[in-house]
């Protein structure tokens, strides 16, 4: 049986005050309040250092799909710890755990990605995609082919290349000049940007701007255009059904690659294994991390299609691109039981049923909400827009400081999800079943009620 180990709060808290410098959080309300120091998790829920439990809504940073703390996967990484804990894939080495992963990939992503290299994360796997499509281009003779098409609300990472095509403004401001050659889109956001419009109108809108950036800029300019199938961070940007079909064929008449980011959509988020299969695209290079190990262990990697791999498998150079941490197969060890239990267990099935479940439920549990944009979502990537007023749909004031304050009422009543300025990010383990789904709608009726009025 496992023991439970008590903690001293105080001092846990009193040392991170001191020491820990944390990501994307307002560090002078974390040095004066404190963290919230989770200490134990079990399926969808965590408990902090006091004791009291959550439903952990938001997966770790989305990723945590199979739910916390499965045996199984702890027994997978002690295993191969105990056998070998690193032999790198540099200069032509391997250990089974990543040869193994790469061929369970081939076989569940669609034909022509048949071919994976590793990282340890997002970022790294949207710098290597971006790289990839660089180089295709330069060893296909082709060296102007550079630009990189991206759409604002996108988020790719932190890193400066993956930066450089997140469109975020927050995530730019201070960090200095930003690297050259990204070009941001209009994202396919309907409910701001497709106003007045049908949805054929829009798409239309979409794919006329496309056209006309890729015939100012010149095809022979651009190398790829990176996109998540499903925007997530910028605010769970939902694409129209004919969008994505609709800009690969244009970026294929034009010779330009198709870059997915299914850094939070792959591995089942979305209802589908991939969130490509919603909109039957393939692109030539797809990036991913978080599913695929369910955050149990940091992994990320890219695919690319056999033309891509023929073309850069040169006989007179080597492919000088990788990190230390490609391959490692301690986390490959953890993927491929983790890959088990989302096939299994059905998980991307459960994601679309409680997924739709929840996006109705949001909509009848807010709907006399003066404060309520929208509620959107695809699979278990759900967002409730808020707003000032919501017949204007203008936004609220930053100054009211909705999202710690929602922060706050939201934990307060036992959830953990993501507000943000325009609203609230909700992405459960894709294990999550009704009665907690009921929970967490409650929980952000009655967050927001507080909160707004
Ligand atoms: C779509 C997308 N791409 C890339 C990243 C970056 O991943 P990481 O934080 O592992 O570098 C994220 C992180 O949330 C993401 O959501």
């Amino acid at each position: 049986m496992a023991v439970t180990q008590t903690w001293n709060t105080t001092e846990l808290v009193a040392q991170d005050k001191a020491h820990l410098l944390h990501p994307v959080s307002n560090l002078k309300a974390v040095r004066e309040n404190g963290p919230l120091v989770m200490v134990r998790g079990e399926d969808v829920f965590l408990w902090d250092s006091d004791g009291k439990r959550y439903i952990d809504a938001f997966a770790g940073l989305w990723n945590v799909n199979v739910g916390h703390a499965r045996p199984e996967l702890a027994d997978a990484a002690a295993a191969q710890i105990r056998e070998v804990e690193f032999v790198p894939t540099f200069f032509g080495l391997a250990s089974p755990p990543p040869i193994e992963l790469a061929t369970r990939l081939a076989a569940l992503f669609p034909d022509p990605l048949n071919h994976f290299q590793f990282t340890a994360g997002g970022s790294e796997s949207n710098e290597t995609a971006l790289k990839i499509a660089r180089y295709y281009w330069w060893l296909s003779g082709k060296q102007d082919k550079v630009k990189i098409l991206s759409r604002n609300m996108a988020y790719h990472g932190i890193a400066m290349g993956a930066l450089a095509a997140t469109g975020i403004p927050s995530y730019h401001e201070g960090f200095g000049p930003r690297t050259p050659g990204f070009l941001h889109l209009t994202p396919p956001y309907t409910y701001r940007n497709g106003e007045g419009m049908s949805e054929d109108e829009f798409v239309a809108a979409l794919v006329r701007e496309l056209e006309e950036t890729i015939a100012r800029e010149g095809a022979d300019t651009i190398a790829a255009l990176i996109g998540e199938p499903v925007q997530g961070a910028g605010g769970v940007v939902v694409p129209p059904q004919g969008y994505w079909p609709a800009v690969a064929d244009v970026l294929k008449k034009h010779d330009i690659l198709l870059i997915f980011d299914e850094v939070i959509t792959g591995f089942g988020r979305t209802g589908t294994m991939f969130g490509m299969q919603q909109y039957g695209v393939t692109p030539d290079i797809v990036s991913f991390a978080k599913g695929v190990t369910s955050g149990y262990v940091p992994l990320g990697g890219v695919g690319v299609s056999d033309a891509i791999h023929d073309a850069l498998s040169t006989p007179d150079r080597m492919f000088m691109h990788g990190f230390t941490y490609s391959g490692h197969p301690v986390a490959c060890a953890v993927a491929l039981p983790n890959i088990d239990i989302i096939e299994r267990e059905k998980l991307p099935e459960n994601a679309a049923r409680a997924g739709d479940y929840l996006l109705g439920a949001l909509r009848d549990r807010l709907a006399n909400s003066p404060h309520l944009g929208e509620v959107r979502g695809k699979g278990l990537m759900t967002f409730v827009e808020l707003v000032a007023d919501r017949k204007t749909k203008a936004k609220l004031d930053p100054s009211l400081n909705v999202s710690a304050r929602l922060t706050k009422a939201t934990r307060d009543r036992g959830i953990i999800v993501r507000p943000v300025n325009d609203g609230i990010a909700i992405a459960p383990p894709l294990t999550i079943q009704q009665p907690e789904l009921e929970v967490i709608v409650n929980a952000i009726g009655e967050s927001v009620a507080e909160v707004l009025g």
